[in-house]
């Protein structure tokens, strides 16, 4: 097997050994995959302008999230049902993020339950990202379990009440609904995976949902799948803790922008009062220095984690999150920033920025 040198590496490998149903699921996004493209494609309109001379020959790219430090700003965002990319699922996931010292948001529909993935990573950084379930005693029952276990933040993810239509997934019902399985979430029971989440989850949630959320936990509450400026402001008069600017990875509302193009929105809509992280996208170092600097305090990953589970377990995690960590810091020694707080908002236009050149 030739080296692996890129993300995408990963992502190929993942493809040759994943069944198609299971390749189709993770890499999917809403109906023409419109934003699941320009996710990444947005990336490539920015332009980085590199400071020279600042004398750095070494990076630190520690930080801290609500008192926990982590050693880099690229975080797992949360993935359901792991387990069709590895046995291991979550808990190989969970494992790599604590060798690497950064934080893994578990998701409610993890393959794993809540109390293994924290047992198997007991020094590691953990999130739990909830949905608000139609049982609102369960929903609570979830959030204490997780605190019982240690997880520091919870993470409401808003963009999903209802299934993107995924027309891989639409294809390969048949192949994929059996391995569906969920561990602390009753699975499916109806053959169709989006209509048995769409029974399961609230559909009708609003801020008093939200509310109700926050006043069932002593957590810090991060909102995922804020978009745009109007609902940035509202979650901070909410009392929201962080946002995570988020389109789930393209597979919810097929035509709303890249995540990178609507962080600079949201970021200035919340004046600092609140942290501003990004998902979405993000397949090299330098995507993580462009979001950083339109504001984003750290990033989240959620394919090339799935890619690297599928290829190699905790070890293929672990090679996807060093390789990030490695060009994010050749990028950041080049750009002229030794240290997070170096990338200012200057280091990144948008390409227009040369299209007026005499
Ligand atoms: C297969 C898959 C499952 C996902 N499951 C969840 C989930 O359970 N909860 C959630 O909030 N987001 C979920 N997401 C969205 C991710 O948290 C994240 O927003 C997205 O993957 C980021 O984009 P990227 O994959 O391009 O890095 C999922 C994404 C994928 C690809």
């Amino acid at each position: 097997m030739a080296k692996l040198v890129c993300i995408g590496d990963f992502e190929v490998l993942a493809k040759k050994v994943l069944p198609q149903y299971a390749y189709d699921f993770y890499a999917s996004g809403a109906e023409e995959e419109f934003t699941l493209k320009e996710n990444c494609q947005a990336y490539n309109k920015l332009r980085i302008r590199p400071r020279i001379l600042c004398g750095i020959s070494d990076v630190d790219l520690s930080l801290s999230l609500y008192g926990e430090k982590i050693s880099i700003p690229i975080c797992i965002a949360p993935v359901g049902i792991q387990a069709m990319a590895n046995p291991m699922a979550e808990k190989a996931s969970a494992q790599a993020a604590q060798d690497t010292k950064t934080c893994m948001v578990v998701s409610c529909m993890a393959s794993a339950t809540i109390e293994d993935i924290a047992n198997t990573a007991p020094n590691g950084l953990h999130w739990l990202q909830m949905y608000i379930f139609q049982d609102r005693e369960f929903t609570k029952s979830l959030i204490k379990r997780a605190e019982d276990s240690g997880y520091k933040a919870i993470v409401f993810t808003v963009d999903a009440i209802i299934h993107g239509r995924r027309w891989r997934d639409l294809r390969n019902q048949a192949d994929l609904v059996p391995h569906l399985k969920f561990g602390n979430v009753e699975g499916p029971n109806t053959d169709d995976y989006a209509v048995n989440v769409k029974s399961i989850i609230e559909q009708a949630i609003d801020w008093n949902s939200f509310a109700w959320l926050k006043s069932v936990t002593k957590l810090p509450v991060l909102i995922k799948g804020i978009l745009t400026a109007e609902d940035a402001k509202l979650a901070v008069e909410h009392g929201v803790n962080g946002i995570i600017v988020s389109n789930h990875g393209g597979r919810q509302l097929d035509g709303v922008p890249a995540t990178i193009d609507a962080l600079p929105e949201v970021v200035k809509a919340v004046e600092g009062k609140v942290d501003v992280f990004v998902d979405g996208g993000i397949r090299h170092g330098t995507d993580v220095l462009k979001a950083l600097a339109l504001g984003a305090r750290a990033v989240f990953i959620g394919r090339p984690v799935v890619w690297g589970l599928a290829y190699q377990g905790k070890q293929g995690v672990s090679d996807v999150l060093h390789m990030l960590k490695e060009e994010l810091k050749i990028a950041m020694i080049v750009a002229g920033c030794g240290r997070l707080s170096d990338i200012k908002p200057s280091l990144v236009v948008k390409e227009s920025f040369y299209s007026h050149l005499p």
